[in-house]
């Protein structure tokens, strides 16, 4: 992946178009790949479904899912602010605004009964204000690393070749403990 583009996907404004509120469609591996490894129960919201990339595979395997974001990407309900709805959800799974990665696991611990499964880059798990606002909580309860790069091809126009790690955080609102580290 070229510096440009990782500086796109880390939200960087570099081109403001193609990554305005940090718009990057989760490859279709990446998510069948959670759900070889979790199984939710009940429905689940994708709340920042851009172009419905993982809410499709999620429909896909036969789940109860709602859609919504905050622009109109043609799919889902639009001009839905995760951060300000009321709305609760068995699981949510998603794949946050970069910029908006903590408020979006803390909105999701307030509104959320079962299952959350948030796609980070694996740096995710550094930072101490992340440490004390979300990780003390011991929700957390899986980390899936991708042993293989994830790359995101298809916004970014061109076969990147995966320089950022990535990993999906799964945090069970009924567990208390410590998280075990899964590759993937
Ligand atoms: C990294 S993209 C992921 C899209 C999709 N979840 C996927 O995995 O393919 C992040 C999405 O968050 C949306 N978004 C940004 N801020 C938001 C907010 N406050 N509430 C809801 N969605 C928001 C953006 O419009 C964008 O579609």
């Amino acid at each position: 992946m070229q510096i440009e583009n990782i500086q796109r996907y880390i939200g960087a404004d570099v081109s403001k178009d193609r990554v305005k509120d940090d718009f990057y469609s989760t490859p279709q591996y990446a998510v069948q790949a959670l759900l070889q490894q979790e199984t939710f129960d009940g429905n689940i919201w994708e709340c920042a479904c851009g172009d419905g990339a993982l809410s499709k595979i999620l429909k896909k395997n036969n789940y109860n899912v709602h859609s919504s974001d905050l622009i109109d990407r043609g799919y889902g309900e639009t001009g839905i602010d995760f951060l300000l709805t009321n709305r609760k959800a068995d699981n949510i799974i998603t794949n946050p605004p970069f910029k908006l990665a903590n408020e979006f696991t803390l909105k999701a611990f307030d509104i959320t009964k079962n299952k959350i499964a948030m796609f980070h880059k694996l740096s995710y798990l550094e930072g101490a204000k992340r440490q004390e606002q979300i990780f003390k909580k011991k929700y957390l309860k899986n980390v899936y690393v991708f042993s293989k790069r994830v790359t995101f091809e298809k916004h970014l126009g061109k076969k990147g070749s995966g320089m950022l790690a990535f990993a999906w955080f799964v945090y069970d609102m009924q567990y208390q403990g410590l998280p075990t580290l899964n590759w993937i």
